[in-house]
């Protein structure tokens, strides 16, 4: 089955780059004639996913996959990792520093908003080893991928 892949590197607290990977995957679904509204939902969890790395986590990668009849986003990085993620998903819970609330960051909303969006989000995690999150959508009408 033909299938589209492509990889963006998030950098931790590099705040001038970030974003970056959403505004890329975004244009892309627009190149490709996407509903709006999936684009919106897919933008919406692909950026929050970025920022978390950039404010949250460690060095990571961004890895997105288009398939047949659904869309993924995988986020790894290699930072301290989530505790306890049920509290983490928790609307309002955030640990975000001072120069992230500076910046209107923390108000304890993108994990929640990425459940809300995607069709399907796993999020696992080995304190100071790792975090993945992996986001699906599916696609209303099958499509051929280029
Ligand atoms: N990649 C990550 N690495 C480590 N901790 C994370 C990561 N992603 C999320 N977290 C933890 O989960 C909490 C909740 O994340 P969430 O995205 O919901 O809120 P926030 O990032 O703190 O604020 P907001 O997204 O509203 O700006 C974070 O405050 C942080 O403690
Ligand atoms: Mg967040």
């Amino acid at each position: 089955m033909a299938s589209l892949k492509k990889f963006f590197f998030i950098k931790a607290r590099d705040f001038v780059h970030a974003g970056e990977a959403s505004i890329h995957i975004q244009s892309l679904l627009k190149s490709m004639h996407w509903d709006p509204v999936l684009i919106r939902r897919v933008a919406i969890c692909s950026y929050e996913g970025e920022m978390n790395v950039v404010i949250h986590g460690g060095d990571g990668v961004l890895n997105l996959s288009i398939e047949n009849d659904r869309l993924i986003i995988e986020i790894i990085d290699d930072g301290p990792g989530i505790q306890d993620i049920s509290l983490a998903m928790q609307p309002g819970y955030s640990t975000a520093s001072d120069e992230a609330r500076e910046m209107g960051f923390g108000a304890g909303m993108g994990l929640p908003n990425m459940k809300k969006n995607a069709d399907d989000i796993q999020i696992e995690s080995e304190p100071g080893i790792r975090t993945r999150a992996s986001m699906t959508f599916l696609l209303e009408s099958p499509k051929e991928t280029p």
